[in-house]
């Protein structure tokens, strides 16, 4: 099977989170009565296949956003980009959220936020995004759906969002001195970004799996405490769509990383993207094999020539051969230059016009807006006009 291929079949499964699995999970606890509760989900697939998709577009609306921190990467191209043009060219409804408020969860300012935010939108229109097709809006722009916050933020125990294993971590990277109070809660705010629109898919990596449940558990309790008259839910049950694609590792095979410098941007230029890959960490075995446990170095370079050619690893590792990792890495550049060469000069067409890149983002924000508002009219309505 060639990467694409096993990407195509992979790619898009969803994953249930752990609160449909695991009823004595963490989200079991805190009911709208303060009891247990029982959190089976009968309704759910466990797996959403591509085929699914294709067969029904128009039932899904998927939501999936970045904060707008620098430019993305080689990583977030493979791992969730070319999913989300796909899913967006088979005709599901795509909202795609640019996390402005998120940034300031872990620093204390937002630097160059709103260059940052453009070139956001300049990579997801470069990599192919249509805005004519997909909602493109930051979440500071949507005022109904920061509103959707404070009963969001009623639903779930302090307990809970001191337990959240991403929360965690990213408050062990931050270089905050104290932990603030956004850091805390925007997993709920998170919530409030994929529920706003009634999103049922969101596309995201394994790190971002407690953050769908915390969704999940806001529209479960909101929809058993605040029913419609007629007994009917407000929100749907967002299940995560988990890529599956293999993780690509940084040049130093750590998590790949634009501020680690162990990345290659979507829009550097060839020169550059040489330099980085010539700079990857490999190893002294001259006989290039594909083995992501052993030879991790190695691996992920094959890997993303293998992306890049549409080819297994493991083909590319034999025609390489004994030729080491001079040879590997020459293939993998010329890989990633030619793969990137239209997205790029697309890229960089893009980016003379600023006004359109501010233009997207207005006409994404007004479309937001529109749905933000009627959701959180239902919401007061269903809370009793709070
Ligand atoms: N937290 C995500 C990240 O750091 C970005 C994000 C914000 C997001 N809101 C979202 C992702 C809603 C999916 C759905 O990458």
């Amino acid at each position: 099977m060639t990467a694409a291929e096993r990407a195509a079949t992979t790619r898009i499964t969803a994953a249930r989170t752990t609160t449909d699995r695991d009823t004595a999970g963490p989200s079991a606890v805190l009911s709208a009565e303060g009891s247990a509760e029982p959190s089976a989900e009968p309704s759910a697939a466990p797996v959403l296949t591509a085929a699914d998709l294709i067969a029904d577009p128009g039932a899904h609306r998927v939501l999936t956003g970045d904060r707008p921190t620098g430019p993305l990467h080689l990583g977030h191209y493979f791992g969730t980009l070319q999913n989300r043009v796909r899913l967006q060219d088979q005709g599901v409804e795509m909202f795609v959220l640019v996390a402005d408020y998120q940034v300031i969860t872990d620093r204390d300012l937002a630097d160059r936020l709103a260059e940052h935010t453009e070139n956001l939108v300049l990579d997801y229109l470069a990599a192919g995004l249509d805005p004519e097709r997909a909602t493109i809006f930051a979440h500071s722009a949507v005022p109904a759906l920061n509103q959707l916050l404070l009963p969001f933020l009623s639903l779930v125990s302090v307990a809970e969002l001191s337990r959240n294993p991403t929360v965690k971590d990213e408050i062990a990277h931050s270089s905050q001195a104290a932990v603030n109070g956004l850091m805390f809660t925007y997993p709920v705010h998170q919530a409030a970004d994929i529920l706003f629109c009634k999103a049922d898919l969101v596309p995201v990596g394994q790190d971002q799996l407690p953050h769908l449940e915390v969704a999940r558990t806001v529209a479960r309790r909101f929809n058993e405490r605040y029913p419609h008259a007629d007994g009917s839910a407000v929100f749907p049950r967002p299940r995560a769509l988990i890529s599956e694609a293999p993780m690509l590792l940084g040049t130093d095979c750590g998590k790949m990383s634009k501020s680690r410098g162990n990345a290659v941007a979507l829009g550097a230029d060839e020169d550059e993207t040489a330099r980085i890959i010539r700079g990857a960490r490999t190893d002294a075995d001259r006989r290039i094999t594909y083995d992501p446990t052993g030879r991790p170095g190695v691996s992920g370079l094959l890997l993303l020539a293998a992306l890049c050619q549409d080819r297994a690893p493991e083909t590319i590792a034999e025609e390489i051969g004994d030729g080491g990792a001079a040879v590997l890495k020459r293939i993998v550049i010329e890989s990633v230059n030619e793969y990137f060469r239209p997205l790029r000069v697309r890229r960089a067409e893009l980016a003379t016009d600023r006004g359109h890149l501010r233009q997207v983002l207005r006409a994404g924000a007004e479309r937001a807006n529109a749905i933000a508002d009627t959701t959180l009219a239902e919401v007061r309505e269903v809370m009793g006009a709070i």
